[in-house]
C-alpha cells in the first residue's frame, strides 16, 4: 500500500471506524519515516476511516492522502496553517463539502523548540502557545459546533508529551506550559460536551523515534543518529522507545466505539517513562 513499510504493531486492516471521517492537522512528516500525524491518518484509514488530511506543507498533505488512499479509503489533502483560523474555517468548509460530516478530529501539529526559561524570547514562547493550544482550541471550537449537530456526536483527539505532566531534563518551558495547557483544554471540553455524545482526549506520548526528533538530535549528536537512540532508548523503562504506531494505536483505539465510555482522559503512551520516581 506504501512506498514506507508498515511495521509489525501496525493496525490490521479493519472496518472499525468505516463510515467516518476523520480531521488531522499535521498529517505530514518532517523527515524520511512514519511521523505521529502521518502513522495517525494511515492508522485511521486502515481501520476504514475517510480522511482529510491537513499539513503546512502541500506536498505532505499529498503525500499522506496517497498513503491513505492506498487503504482503500477515500483522503482529501488540504493545504494550511493550524494557527490561521481562516483557513481552518476553510478546511473545515472542504471537508464538510466532500464528506458531510466530521467524526473525529485529531489535533497533531505541535511545535517543540529547546530554550532555557531565563533566555527564551517572547517570540519562541508565542510561537509555543500559537500551535500547541490555541490552533486546537481553533479547531475544536469549529468540530464540536458541527459534532453537536450530528446524530452520533463526535471524537477530538490531541497529540500532548509527558512533557506536559513532568520535567523531563529538557529545557522547553514554552513547550512543557503550552501541551499542560492543551491537557486542561482537552478535559474541558471532554466534561462541557460529555451529554452531547462528543468524547475529548489527549494521547501523551513519552520518548519516541521520529523523524522530528531524528532531525532535532542529529544536531546534537554530530549527525549520529544510531548514538542518539541508544542514549534515548537507555532512558526507556522498557529498554526502547516508542514509535508513531504507539500513538496511533490509541488514537484509533480513542475513536473506535470500545472507547465510547472514555473521556476527558490523557493516555499516557510513554513505556512506562513518567510512572519512574527516578
Ligand atoms: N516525535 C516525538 O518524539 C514526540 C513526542 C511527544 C509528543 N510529540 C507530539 O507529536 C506531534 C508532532 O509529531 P510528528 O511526529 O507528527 O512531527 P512532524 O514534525 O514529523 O510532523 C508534523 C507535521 O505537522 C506539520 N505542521 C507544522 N506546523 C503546522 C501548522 N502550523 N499547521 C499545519 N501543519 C503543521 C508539519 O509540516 C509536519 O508535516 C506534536 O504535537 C508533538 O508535540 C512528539
Amino acid at each position: 500500500m506504501s512506498a514506507l513499510a508498515l511495521p509489525a504493531h501496525a493496525p490490521a486492516p479493519s472496518r472499525r471506524l468505516a463510515g467516518r471521517t476523520v480531521l488531522v492537522f499535521g498529517a505530514g512528516t518532517s523527515g524520511p519515516g512514519w511521523s505521529n500525524g502521518q502513522a495517525a491518518a494511515v492508522a485511521y484509514a486502515l481501520a476504514g476511516a475517510d480522511l482529510v488530511v491537513v499539513d503546512l506543507v502541500k506536498e505532505r498533505a499529498q503525500e499522506t492522502a496517497r498513503l491513505c488512499e492506498g487503504a482503500g479509503v477515500r483522503a482529501l489533502p488540504l493545504a494550511a496553517s493550524a494557527t490561521d483560523g481562516q483557513a481552518v474555517e476553510t478546511v473545515f468548509a472542504h471537508a464538510l463539502d466532500a464528506f458531510g460530516a466530521i467524526d473525529v478530529l485529531h489535533n497533531n501539529a505541535g511545535i517543540a523548540e529547546v530554550a532555557p526559561t531565563a533566555e527564551m524570547s517572547d517570540e519562541t514562547w508565542a510561537r509555543a502557545f500559537a500551535l500547541n493550544v490555541t490552533a486546537p482550541f481553533i479547531a475544536c471550537r469549529l468540530a464540536i459546533r458541527q459534532m453537536r449537530a450530528q446524530p452520533r456526536g463526535g471524537v477530538v483527539t490531541n497529540i500532548s508529551t509527558v512533557g506536559s505532566l513532568r520535567y523531563c531534563g529538557i529545557t522547553y518551558a514554552g513547550y512543557a506550559a503550552s501541551k499542560a495547557a492543551l491537557n486542561q483544554l482537552t478535559s474541558s471540553i471532554a466534561l462541557e460536551h460529555a451529554a452531547n455524545g462528543i468524547r475529548a482526549n489527549a494521547v501523551v506520548p513519552g520518548i519516541l523515534d521520529t523523524p522530528l526528533v531524528h532531525n532535532q538530535l542529529g544536531a546534537r549528536f554530530g549527525g549520529d543518529i544510531e548514538a542518539a537512540r541508544r542514549e534515548r532508548a537507555a532512558l526507556c523503562p522498557m529498554g526502547f522507545a516508542g514509535d508513531a504506531w504507539d500513538v496511533a494505536n490509541a488514537a484509533v483505539f480513542l475513536a473506535s466505539d470500545e472507547a465510547r465510555y472514555i473521556t476527558g482522559q490523557l493516555l499516557v503512551v510513554d513505556g512506562g517513562l513518567s510512572s519512574r520516581c527516578a
